[in-house]
């Protein structure tokens, strides 16, 4: 039985790759993706490497594995590529909170504010901003928007939990929009959790995403990007500073989607990894199987569009965030 469905698993694979290279595509694939959707992407990363690698690669049609804006961002990024997203379903709760008509409400009371908006919104939100920001570079985004624009207040959003990561970053006033924007996996983690894996692993490291709720962010080693915090875990491993500090241990308690034990255990062999929580799951990333890819390599669909007017604005938002980064 399980020989069977090996077999059929290898079948698949092999045709997925058939696909791949008949069609010129390439799959992407989030840090949260199932184990074996990373296991068959071409590259598998964080929002910000997603978002490069989509602008570097010569492929034609980008099988996009992770969720909407992620997908849209890919898209306005590349116009003459396709960009198509495994299942339509995989939509950011997070995103969904910040519509462009509360930003656009929240400008008009704050005027003299700059605008930073997380790559996790919409793109007709994207559009309004003068900036957009990742996990992994929120606060130099924000400390370098508030001097070029000279701005003493940033409008910030959807997420109050990462603008208060980025607020220890910039002497500007950061006001979250909306006042409490949040990611529903990351708000399964709580500071029980913490406690109870630091009395059970008590040599472990703390590395936390800073979609963390800042009671977490205030008791962890480390803050970083999903790709920040496997950098951070294979440094150790090498036995390299991290940092500044020099770090003992060859445990870690991660804070974040569970999903990114897969690429740990892989690429850190050897080392322990212990989620925070165990219920930190994110149902939209899991949304796209084997199955799903297979089905949009050979239909080409469904592609992810933005309308023209709206990717105009949300590129120069983006680009202008790959432009402060070099
Ligand atoms: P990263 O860019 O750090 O991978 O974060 C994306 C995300 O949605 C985390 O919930
Ligand atoms: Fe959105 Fe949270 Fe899922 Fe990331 S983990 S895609 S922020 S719901």
């Amino acid at each position: 039985m399980i020989n069977k469905m090996r077999a059929e698993r290898r079948e698949q694979v092999e045709k997925i790759e058939r696909l791949k290279r008949r069609k010129n595509a390439i799959i992407l694939a989030h840090n949260y993706q199932r184990p074996e959707v990373q296991d068959i992407a071409e590259f598998v990363g964080d929002s910000l490497e997603l978002a490069r690698k989509a602008v570097a690669t010569t492929a034609e049609i980008i099988i996009f594995c992770g969720v909407d804006f992620m997908a849209e961002t890919a898209a306005v990024l590349n116009p003459e590529k396709k960009v198509v997203l495994p299942d339509k379903g995989a939509v950011c709760p997070m995103a969904q909170q910040l519509p462009p008509a509360v930003l656009a409400a929240a400008k008009r009371e704050h005027p003299d504010a700059a605008v930073v908006l997380y790559v996790n919104t919409l793109a007709e939100s994207k559009a309004l901003a003068d900036c957009i920001c990742t996990s992994a570079n929120a606060q130099e985004i924000v400390r370098a928007v508030a001097k070029a624009k000279d701005a003493s207040t940033i409008l910030f959003g959807p997420d109050r939990n990462l603008a208060y990561h980025a607020q220890k970053a910039t002497a500007a006033k950061i006001i979250p929009v909306p006042e409490y924007g949040l990611c529903p996996s990351h708000h399964q983690i709580v500071l029980q959790d913490l406690e109870r894996a630091k009395a059970e692993h008590p040599r472990a490291k703390v590395v936390v995403h800073p979609e963390c709720i800042p009671e977490v962010q205030d008791r962890t080693d480390f803050i970083a990007s999903t790709s920040g915090m496997v950098k951070i875990c294979r440094q150790q491993q090498a036995g390299e500073e991290v940092e500044g500090s020099a770090v003992a241990g060859d445990e870690f308690l991660i804070g974040t989607e569970v999903g990114l034990l897969h690429r740990l255990e892989k690429e850190a062999p050897g080392k322990r990894f212990y989620p925070l929580s165990a219920t930190a799951v994110c149902p939209q990333m899991k949304m796209h199987t084997l199955e799903k890819i297979e089905a949009a390599l050979e239909s080409e669909e469904p592609v992810v569009v933005v309308e023209r007017g709206v990717a105009e604005k949300a590129r120069r938002a983006i680009e202008r965030m790959l432009e402060i980064l070099g």
